[in-house]
Formats: C-alpha cells, structure tokens, sequence
C-alpha cells in the first residue's frame, strides 16, 4: 500500500505533535517509499516565515524526531514539496492563499485533486477551521476520482453535548466518510494485535468469556508529568486525556464478538455494541478514584506537584490519576469487572491489558505456592516491551510435588525481524489511502462520552482529588477500590 498523489495540510504545524510525531512519520513514511513522490507537505500557521524557515524547521524536526536515519534523498523529494501558508485560523484571507496553494500544488507537483487537511489544533477551532475550508471550497472535488478528507485529533469534546457540538460542525463540511479521528492507540501494533492473537488463533477465545474470565485490568500509566502541557491538561484531566478514548478502545478490542471482517463498518459494529453495553457500578465512590501527583522524588530527581506545575492554578480540581470500574452487560462478559487506570507520575511508563483468569476449582497438590493469587493471567504489553505474557503454575523441581507460578512470553523484539512502524506513520498513511477501519467512529466517541459523563459530573461535585506520591502506583483510593473486591491492581 502506498499513498496515491495527494497533499496533506497540517494547521498547528508548529505544536509539539506536529513536531515530534507527525513531521517524523511523514519522513518515514517516504524513506520507506510509502509516499508516492508528488506528495506535498503544506503547514498553516500563524508565523511570519519564509519557505526556507519552513524548510529547516521541517528538517530540524525530522534530524531530531524520524525514526529512519536521515536519507538525503528522500529529503531532497520532500522538500521540494513543501509549502507554507502564513494565516490565522479566522483570518479568511490565510484560506485564500491555501486555495491557491493547494491549486498550484495540483498543477505543478501533480497532486491531482487529492488533499488531506490535519487539525492538530485546539477543538475549539474545529468550526471556525472548518467554515472557512468550506467558504473557499476547499472541501469540495472536481469530480469522483478526487477526495477532501479532515483528520481531526482529541479531545472530541469534553462531554456528550460538546462532542455532539463539535461533530456537527465537521459533518456540515465533511461527509463522515471522510473524517479521520485519531487515536494513535489504535495505530500501535500491538493494540491490532489483540484482534490476531484473539481472531487469528484457537486456544485463547473459548477461555475468553466470563465463565473462566475472573477479571480484566487495563493499566496505562506514564512516569512523566505533565510537561509544558498545562494549557492543554488543566480542566482536561486524565479520564477524558486517555480513558474516553485510548483505554475504551482498547476495552472495546478486548471485549468485542469477533467481527465478520476487518472493515471499518464491521468492527465499529462489534465496537459500539460492547460500548453500549458498558454499565458503571452504582456507587461511584466505591467505583471510581482519582488523585493528583504531589511534590516529591522521581528516578532520583525532585519533581514538582501537579499544583505547582506552571500555569496550573493552585487550586486546580484537575486530574492526573483516574482509575474505574465498568461491567460489559453482555451474555459473555456478565458479572466480570473492568477496572480501567492511568496516571502521570506513576512507578513506570506500561501500557497493558491484564485478563486474569478464575482459580481452578480445585488444586490436587499441597505445598503449592501460586504466588499471591494463583491465577492464570494473559497481559498483552501493548508498550514498552511489546509482546504478551502468559502465567501459569509449573511444577516446582524436586523430590516435592510442588506448584509455583512461571511465565511464558512473546516479544515482538525477538519473534520479528520486522520493525513497525510508528503508530503516527501506520495512521497517516491510512487515512492518505482512505483506509478507515483504525479511526473511531463518531458512535464510538458519544457512546464513550455517555460512559465517563456521570463519573465526571460525580467528581465535579466530590472535591478535591487526592494527592499520590511520585513513582508511586496512585493514590490510596485506588487501591482501596480494588481491596473492596478482594483484588488488587498488577504492580507491572
Ligand atoms: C496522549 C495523551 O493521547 O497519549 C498524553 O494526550 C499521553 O497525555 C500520551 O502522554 C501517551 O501516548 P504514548 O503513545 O506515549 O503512550
């Protein structure tokens, strides 16, 4: 697969996504000759740059941030491709221009009418950016063989009502078709590979129901703060940053009826209907935690509290640990709980899917020592280590018969020769090709939405969040939580 001629406009081209994620896998994207060489690279911004100031901070990223070393080559291809249209998001005049660009680019570098426009912009802006594309034509084709698509990143809203807003505002643009949410969770290989392991293999889908199934974790946890990013996280806060989208999906994978076919239609049916049969248990004290990382010591480093952050208020409500519980009211998930967690400031940066599998109802030999709960457990590590994990009991060596719990693994370092692309290359080149079966559909985020809004509003009325210590595993309700169902999280 490679990207037919088309161009790609990114508005926010000088944020930080921009510069350390999309730049880069655009690059990888053509030294691994998966751009077809008409591509062009237009940035919109509000600078006063010069095409060559657009050259080196382009190149300046890709030296820094490109995975593939630096091909000069490749560069020289890319490079002549580039444009840059100075403008601000309102500003009619700045859409002008990019019309003109994106005509001259069809003329001279052959783009042929294709033309991708990427929002790594704050979604406020989604409807004023989107009117204006729509006032210049520029979402409209010439004839079928062209295409005008929006690739649009989180938070798609910050509640049901602000989704349904914002959505509305793009659909009067685009056709749904045509719109490309992102979710680089979904463009990580190993999150696709929960569908192989689970629909590519016999052993693991008869065990993968409630009758053997005791419970499932899914952990995403960061050992990093928040960064510079405080005017995008203050107000935002964990479970709307990562759970409404990253951690429902991968809940959703996990949780899914296997589809008739990789298709975007059939998957988003078998999403939306373990999302719509997502239920919160009543009592949302018991259910839910969250906490906010204080002041302390890190890997050796003095870090600063959430509160102390720059730009945070000193009494900010925000969230930096969000941790939840949710039933899947389906035949095959019945009575087994989902508990959901992600933090900043935690033990170690793991993402992982933990099912954890009944007790056998009886165990023939004394003297075992399954370690602390004797249950069988399959983790995919979705990142760092990539690759899964499964653990059972084995029979200790000796003259005893004697049990103890050992773990068999995969890792994706060892078993392919392969390197995998980085989840930003595997989506932008999808949605070049017009691939959709990665991008969450519309359904996917109310049906998340409608999911988190009780427990936000729950929060919004209970005070502060707790403070947890730096590198520690979040906060003491957290782990309350889980203790009250006679469990406790994975320390991974
Ligand atoms: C983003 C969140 O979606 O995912 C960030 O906005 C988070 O807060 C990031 O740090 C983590 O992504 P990854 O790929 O490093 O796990």
């Amino acid at each position: 697969r490679i990207a037919p001629p088309c161009g790609l406009v990114i508005f926010g081209i000088t944020g930080d996504l921009a510069r350390t994620k999309l730049l880069p896998a655009i690059y990888d994207l053509a030294n691994r000759g998966l751009l077809n060489p008409a591509f062009a690279l237009t940035g919109f911004a509000r600078r006063d740059w010069s095409g060559g100031d657009f050259e080196d901070f382009v190149r300046a990223s890709i030296e820094r941030h490109a995975r593939t070393g630096f091909n000069e080559r490749t560069w020289r291809q890319l490079a002549d491709g580039l444009r840059f249209v100075p403008g601000s998001f309102d500003d009619q005049d700045g859409y002008r221009k990019l019309a003109e660009t994106v005509a001259d680019l069809d003329r001279t570098r052959g783009t042929g009418g294709n033309h991708a426009f990427y929002l790594s912009i704050p979604p406020a802006w989604f409807p004023v950016v989107c009117q204006h594309l729509a006032d210049t034509g520029l979402n409209s084709v010439r004839s079928d063989h062209e295409w005008r698509r929006i690739i649009i990143e989180k938070p798609f809203g910050h509640d049901l009502a602000s989704a349904q807003d914002l959505s509305e505002a793009v659909s009067r643009v685009f056709d749904e078709r045509d719109v490309f949410r992102i979710d680089h969770y979904l463009g990580k290989e190993t999150v696709q590979n929960i569908l192989a392991m689970r629909f590519a293999n016999t052993m693991f889908e008869p065990l993968w129901n409630a009758n053997y199934v005791d419970h499932v974790q899914i952990s995403m946890s960061e050992e990093i703060g928040i960064g510079t990013r405080a005017g995008y996280y203050d107000g935002i806060g964990a479970a709307r940053d990562v759970i409404q989208n990253h951690l429902l999906q991968l809940l959703a994978l996990t949780a899914m009826e296997e589809p008739v076919r990789f298709t975007p239609e059939a998957l988003r049916v078998e999403k939306e209907k373990v999302l719509s049969a997502v239920r919160l248990p009543g009592d949302l004290d018991a259910s839910t935690a969250r906490g906010q990382y204080a002041a302390g010591w890190q890997g050796g480093a003095k870090v600063r509290g959430f509160l102390e952050e720059d730009s945070i208020p000193a009494e900010s409500h925000t969230e930096t640990f969000a941790a939840l519980k949710l039933f899947v009211d389906t035949r095959r998930w019945a009575g087994v709980p989902f508990y959901l967690r992600t933090g900043k400031r935690l033990g170690k940066r793991v993402t992982e899917i933990a099912v954890v599998f009944r007790r056998a109802a009886h165990v023939p030999f004394e003297n075992s020592e399954m370690g602390e709960t004797g249950q069988n457990v399959l983790v995919v590590r979705v990142q760092p280590d990539e690759g899964m994990t499964i653990r059972f009991g084995a029979k200790v060596p000796g003259t005893e018969m004697q049990v103890r719990d050992v773990t068999m693994d995969f890792g994706y370092g060892h078993a392919f020769t392969e390197d995998s692309p980085e989840a930003y290359e595997r989506l932008i080149l999808d949605a070049l090709v017009g691939s959709a079966p990665l991008f969450p559909h519309q359904r996917e985020v109310e049906l998340s939405w409608r999911i988190l809004d009780p427990v936000l509003a729950h929060w919004a009325a209970s005070g502060a969040p707790e403070q947890y210590r730096p590198g520690s595993w979040g906060p003491a309700s957290a782990h309350e939580m889980l203790a009250l169902d006679g469990r406790s999280w994975r320390i991974p």
